[in-house]
């Protein structure tokens, strides 16, 4: 097939020359990483991350440090603007590497080790090809520290999401390898945890290796998170936003817990959602809309993930539900319910303690919701569970599960 391109570009109505809403939408992705002028709140935490590194641009060894704080503070923004000042910052005649794990990803300590060498190598400058797969662990250690040795003064690693790796050893022979003379490079190591415990319970060798500081991210308040979209209003064309609709989006986030993602999700999805229906503004609706979006997503995620148990728990309310009037029901029926569907999937049936117990589950994670009601003196205490979500919706959901749809084959 060819192409007329002699007229060069010309302007097809059937395309849009811009976006109507968005003028720049990569300032609402998730990985971006804004200059210091728009990062709001976290010149404390910026500043102390930088004394720990201050080692690194001196050509001596940086501190490794542990960050805790729930999810949407900060903590990976502000990890890779610290380490590209640092970078930036290394004194005359000293190297600085700087590597970026995303540990969710790269959750065995092979691909973490092949990763890490492979984003810090550069061929032209050490002649060391490294190939992506293939190789031990150990193998991989050796031409990491090659690599090092060969470039560097010294490298900080920044871990994300450290707990979602199979197995600590990482962190223990990252720290141990300048000690051990295994390389001239030194190495700071930052780890980031939405997990406050996650160091307690990684084991006692590679908590002894590890000598770290640790520090905390706050969730942020709804100034804050208004001031962060605020300072990214620009992704949007000139006077789409209508007044409300970031003061309304951080509103919901700080609902959540002062989570900054969901503030640039929902404010992202409000535009998506006015850009659906053709509006020339972003308004308070679009906004809503992109809330109860949200809710369903973080909903269908929470019972999607949830073992095959929870799942049957959960079905024996949905069916109790919608063959009834009532939208609350005692453990001992929910438990008969749940007894005729697990033996008509073929699945083991708890004790009712068991099952207790993953109706206690369920409400702490706000999937159902248990109520005590006081049958007074001769009665005792019983449990009343109801679910929070549409039944309809939560029954449609488990059964999008394989092992769950025999049960409407009856
Ligand atoms: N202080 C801030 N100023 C400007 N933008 C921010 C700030 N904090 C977070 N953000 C933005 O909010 C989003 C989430 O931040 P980030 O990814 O750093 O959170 P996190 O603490 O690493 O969360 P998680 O634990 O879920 O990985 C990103 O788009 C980030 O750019
Ligand atoms: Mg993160």
């Amino acid at each position: 097939m060819t192409f007329d391109s002699s007229s060069g570009s010309v302007d097809d109505p059937l395309f849009e020359s811009g976006h109507r809403i968005f003028a720049n939408k990569d300032l609402l992705k998730i990985g971006h990483v804004p200059g210091a002028d728009r990062i709001v709140g976290r010149d404390e935490e910026i500043s102390k991350l930088a004394k720990r590194l201050n080692g690194a641009v001196h050509g001596y060894s940086p501190e490794n440090v542990m960050i805790y704080g729930k999810t949407g503070t900060g903590k990976s923004l502000v990890s890779k603007h610290v380490c590209q000042r640092a970078q930036n910052a290394a004194q005359d005649g000293t190297d600085i590497g700087i590597a970026y794990i995303d540990c969710a990803e790269d959750n065995t300590e092979t691909q973490a080790i092949s990763s890490l060498t492979t984003k810090l190598n550069d061929e032209s400058t050490t002649n060391i090809s490294v190939p992506h797969t293939g190789l031990s662990t150990s193998k991989y250690y050796k031409l990491l520290w090659k690599t090092l040795d060969a470039q560097f003064d010294s490298v900080i690693i920044i871990l994300d999401e450290i707990d979602l790796m199979d197995d600590d050893s990482v962190l223990m022979k990252l720290s141990r390898a300048e000690e051990a003379g295994k390389i001239d490079c030194s190495i700071g190591v930052i780890a980031i945890s939405n997990k406050i415990q996650y160091v307690d319970n990684v084991n006692e060798r590679v908590k002894s290796s590890f000598q770290h500081k640790e520090l905390f991210f706050k969730p942020y308040d709804a100034n804050q998170l208004r001031e962060i979209m605020y300072n990214r209003e620009d992704a949007f064309q000139d006077d789409i936003l209508t007044e409300d609709v970031i003061p309304l989006s951080a509103a919901f986030a700080a609902q959540e817990h002062g989570d900054a993602r969901k503030a640039i999700d929902i404010l992202r999805h409000a535009g998506e959602v006015a850009y659906e229906a053709g509006a020339e503004q972003v308004r308070e609706e679009h906004v809503r809309q992109s809330q109860q979006h949200a809710e369903k997503d973080r909903f269908r995620e929470l019972v999607n993930g949830a073992p095959t148990q929870a799942k049957a728990t959960l079905l024996a309310l949905t069916e109790l539900a919608l063959n009834s009037n009532d939208d609350a029901f005692l453990t001992s029926r929910v438990y008969d319910q749940y007894e005729q569907i697990c033996h008509h999937l073929d699945m083991d049936i708890l004790s009712v303690r068991r099952f207790r117990d993953i109706l206690k589950e369920q409400a702490f994670l706000g999937v159902v919701e248990i109520e005590k009601i006081n049958k007074g003196s001769a009665g005792g205490i019983h449990l009343q569970n109801r679910l929070i979500e549409d039944p309809q919706v939560v029954r449609e959901t488990i059964l999008e599960d394989s092992r769950m749809q025999d049960w409407i084959r009856e």
